[in-house]
């Protein structure tokens, strides 16, 4: 095959920032997708309405005047301990606000103001059930005598499995799933749960994080797991089961926090994004899976309409950059200096 079109995508898990940095990679997601949704863990964490939508206007201003109108931010509000019922029903009555997002206090970037202990949260989650308004989670324990690379299928166990036989009515995304355990838990669940998949979880075991030496820009959260995990994940991406969808995680850091003592958990796909999503289908042999993948399951389990328009990506080799500027500073995205074999026309 040497070029496909497919209709355009979505990108349904997506960290913009803020500010400079946000104007700095709004363009690498624009040129593909059509609309994406909007991670909350900004500093201060978006957890009111009116912060929502402001900062989805700070977002559309970022954007030149003549392109307003062909990207879409879809928002969401940061789960607290301390959200309101009554928060629910305005975000739901705001048309703008998609879902809630979970993070569980300390899990990951910016998720200090996250939940300490879901139980406080019940009276809200009953409201977004009673108004359809999605939870999307970040899917790992915190307790530190749980190993890194168990936190998810701990998760499961210990948080995701109650929660949805208590609200049985309340739709979830399982966000970036990176285990078998999260793979079959979301097969066996009811319609109302879905997940989305990053392309890094698609393309590397965590053996990339060893690769000859310790590799920062390979460190994200939830970590890379062994083969079998990534295999599985392909086999759920590339298997035409709606319950899973693109979204891509993609979490810039400037260079400095990437290559630290202590570094900061993100990968950098924005700049290349489908491609590597084409990539990792083709090495499945799936590549005629990919646009239900990236352009209709998650629409229909957002209940938004499927796009129209579309985008055609060629067999063509293209070399990543070594560097993108991320607000006068260096963005290292994922391959940097290798090349692709996909690119988008
Ligand atoms: C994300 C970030 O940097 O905001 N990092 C990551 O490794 N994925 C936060 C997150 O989604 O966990
Ligand atoms: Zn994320």
């Amino acid at each position: 095959m040497t070029s496909i079109t497919i209709t355009r995508p979505d990108d349904w898990h997506l960290h913009l920032r803020d500010g400079e940095p946000l104007r700095a990679v709004l363009p690498h997601t624009a040129k593909q997708f059509a609309r994406a949704i909007i991670m909350p863990n900004l500093r201060p964490a978006i957890i009111t309405v009116e912060m929502a939508l402001a900062y989805r206007a700070r977002i559309l201003a970022a954007f030149p005047a003549a392109l307003q109108s062909t990207f879409e931010p879809l928002m969401i509000l940061y789960l607290t301990d301390n959200t309101a019922p009554a928060e629910i029903v305005r975000a739901k009555e705001s048309g703008a606000i998609h879902g809630v997002k979970l993070y569980p206090s300390g899990a990951t970037t910016n998720s200090g103001a996250g939940v300490t202990d879901i139980a406080k949260c019940y009276a809200t989650l009953a409201a977004m059930e009673w108004n359809d308004l999605p939870l999307l989670v970040h899917g790992e324990v915190t307790d530190p005598d749980v190993d890194v690379f168990d936190r998810e299928k701990v998760f499961i166990d210990r948080i995701l499995a109650p929660l949805t036989r208590r609200f049985p009515g309340l739709r979830i995304v399982f966000e970036h799933v990176t285990t078998r355990d999260a793979v079959q838990f979301v097969t066996e669940a009811s319609s109302n749960i879905a997940a989305t998949i990053t392309a890094h979880h698609l393309l590397l075991n965590r053996n990339a994080i060893f690769q000859s030496g310790i590799r920062p820009h390979h460190y994200c959260l939830p970590v890379l797991k062994r083969e079998t995990h990534r295999q599985a994940l392909l086999a759920a991406a590339t298997g035409g089961n709606s319950k899973f969808f693109l979204g891509t995680d993609s979490a810039p850091h400037g260079q400095a926090s990437k290559e630290n003592a202590c570094g900061c958990a993100g990968i950098f796909t924005a700049h290349a994004a489908i491609e590597l999503y084409a990539t990792a289908f083709e090495q499945a042999g799936a590549l005629n899976k990919l646009e239900a993948f990236a352009s209709f399951h998650g629409a229909d389990f957002y209940c938004l309409p499927r796009n129209t328009s579309s985008i055609t990506l060629k067999k063509e080799s293209w070399i990543i950059p070594e560097q993108y500027d991320f607000a006068g500073e260096p963005l290292i995205p994922l391959f940097a200096g290798t090349s692709l074999s996909w690119k988008l026309v």
